[in-house]
């Protein structure tokens, strides 16, 4: 990591209070609280910042409160507390949790699009156009299947009204610079083509307001617009910050942090480009990588009410505690791609990969400990051929991670448990304790060794199995508690 930029600072999308979190919502926050704890450990809490929250503004937030029969206020109230609830029964750490409803976002948004206008990168004009507000997004002819839109299968809206417009165009040249020399990095490598491949296909400059929205903020220099609910919504990025109202605190956070966007495939040119152009036109630098991973079906399906395979991830927790669904979600295919989540076969991964896997391998070792030894067992007697395997493991590990690639790391922790699982094989330490051999004290520190760091690959993903683990470690070591000790039964067979 660049040394000036000692701090990190990951982000999700915030999520339109009109739906219900489900486990697509669930995917990318798990990934970046994974990355989020990943990089406390090593670079100190008080270095990351995670974002995440919800979006609240625009026509389709407006149109669900109605028909909920609520007043908007009251519907966001209380949708973005159902995502609080989703995510704080995922375990997810987030510093901060966001709602582009907060005063403090409102008077942030006001102040960046005063700046854009006073400056002339935003002017009047008229849009004559197409918007679903499913996508609560402008399309053109070329976007439309069979006159629909592509995501919601309707047809889009007929607009014409007073916008004001963004100066993209001006700023195009230097955001397609930036992302050819990976100054700001888009990433998967796929990715980064497509966005190339819509610089290439030409973009105009973009409407940063609507006429007849009711629900929004409205522009500063023209009350009888509301910001556009994207242009809103980007800012949330910053506005949480302490853009506009907290310089110390934006330049620690944004200016002196590394900035990571993640989100899925299909606001990536939100993100990769709007953003940016917005903010270069700001004087903000932009975000150093923007990671957009795959969309997932559910069981070969596309996840949609009517087919009612939405999956509740509270259902999901209910059934296997929070930590299992972090890793079943995780473990279903790499990130970045497309891939499909196999809920009727996570009982089997369950049990492979955790009970009989991970579970067992804690289980053995301790009541190895337990039985053949004695003394205290934190010794730093560790075989060097097993400790240079497993640090092999640790520094795939760690460069998957820090490469985003989550699905290869939590493969590296299955390669720990393969390596530990046969050198307990190999070395048979009751067959050494039944020969008085005293090999037994170094296979079982080095045993107890890879507990432990098997412990700390596992964090990320199963805080609360880790903190499990590390309690009972501590425990072990201390002879006399160790007499009392019950079998730790981490992931009960199923
Ligand atoms: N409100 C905007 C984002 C504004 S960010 C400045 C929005 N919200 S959303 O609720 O539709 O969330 C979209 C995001 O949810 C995706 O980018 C992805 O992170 C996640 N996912 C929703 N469904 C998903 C799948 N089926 N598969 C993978 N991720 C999914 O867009």
């Amino acid at each position: 990591m660049d040394k000036k930029l000692n701090n990190f600072y990951i982000t999700t999308p915030i999520y339109y209070v009109n739906d219900k979190p489900h486990i697509g919502h669930a995917y990318t926050t798990v990934s970046a609280d994974v990355l989020a704890r990943y990089y406390r450990r090593k670079l100190g809490n008080d270095k990351v910042f995670f974002l995440t929250g919800t979006d609240e503004h625009g026509t389709k937030v407006y149109e669900s409160a109605k028909k909920n029969h609520k007043t908007p206020i009251e519907f966001c109230d209380k949708n973005s507390e159902t995502f609080k609830n989703a995510w704080k029964n995922l375990n997810i750490s987030n510093d901060y949790f966001i709602r582009t409803t907060d005063e403090r976002h409102h008077h942030s948004v006001s102040k960046l699009m005063k700046k854009l206008y006073d400056q002339g990168d935003v002017y009047e004009g008229t849009y004559e156009g197409l918007y679903c507000t499913g996508c609560e997004k402008f399309l053109t002819e070329k976007e439309l299947v069979d006159g629909n839109c592509p995501y919601h299968k309707k047809p889009p809206e007929k607009v014409l009204e007073k916008n004001y417009f963004f100066k993209l165009e001006k700023y195009l040249p230097k955001v397609k610079e930036a992302i050819e020399n990976d100054r700001i990095k888009v990433l998967p490598a796929t990715r980064k083509k497509e966005v190339m491949g819509l610089f290439k296909q030409g973009l105009e400059d973009f409407s940063v307001s609507r006429e007849k929205v009711e629900w929004g903020i409205p522009l500063p220099f023209d009350n009888t617009q509301k910001t556009y609910v994207w242009v809103d919504a980007l800012q949330n990025y910053i506005s949480a910050i302490g853009y506009g109202d907290d310089k110390s605190e934006f330049e620690k956070r944004w200016n002196k942090s590394k900035v990571i966007h993640l989100m899925a495939k299909d606001i990536l040119k939100f993100h990769a480009i709007f953003w940016p152009a917005l903010l270069l036109a700001a004087g903000i630098k932009p975000p150093e990588v923007i990671f957009a991973h795959g969309f997932f079906t559910v069981n070969g399906e596309k996840m949609s009410k009517s087919l009612s395979n939405v999956i509740d991830p509270n259902q999901l927790i209910d059934e296997y505690g929070s930590d299992v669904v972090r890793y079943l979600l995780l473990s279903q295919f790499p990130f970045g791609i497309d891939g499909d989540v196999k809920a009727e076969e996570f009982s089997e991964k369950y049990n492979t990969d955790l009970a009989n896997g991970i579970g067992n391998l804690f289980e053995r070792i301790f009541s190895l400990i337990i039985k053949f030894s004695e003394e205290v067992i934190d010794n730093n007697k560790v075989n060097l051929n097993l400790s240079s395997l497993l640090e092999e493991i640790e520094k795939g590990y760690d460069k998957h991670i820090t490469n985003y690639n989550l699905f290869e790391a939590l493969k590296d922790i299955n390669s720990f448990v393969g390596i530990l699982d046969k050198y307990i094989n190999d070395k048979k330490p009751w067959a050494l304790y039944k020969e008085k051999d005293p090999e037994l004290d170094v296979v079982l520190s080095s045993l107890f060794f890879g507990a432990k760091r098997l412990n700390d690959l596992l964090e990320p993903f199963m805080p609360i199995k880790a903190n499990e683990v590390e309690k009972y470690i501590k425990e072990i070591n201390v002879l006399k508690l160790r007499d009392g000790l019950e079998k730790l039964n981490l992931f009960p067979r199923m």
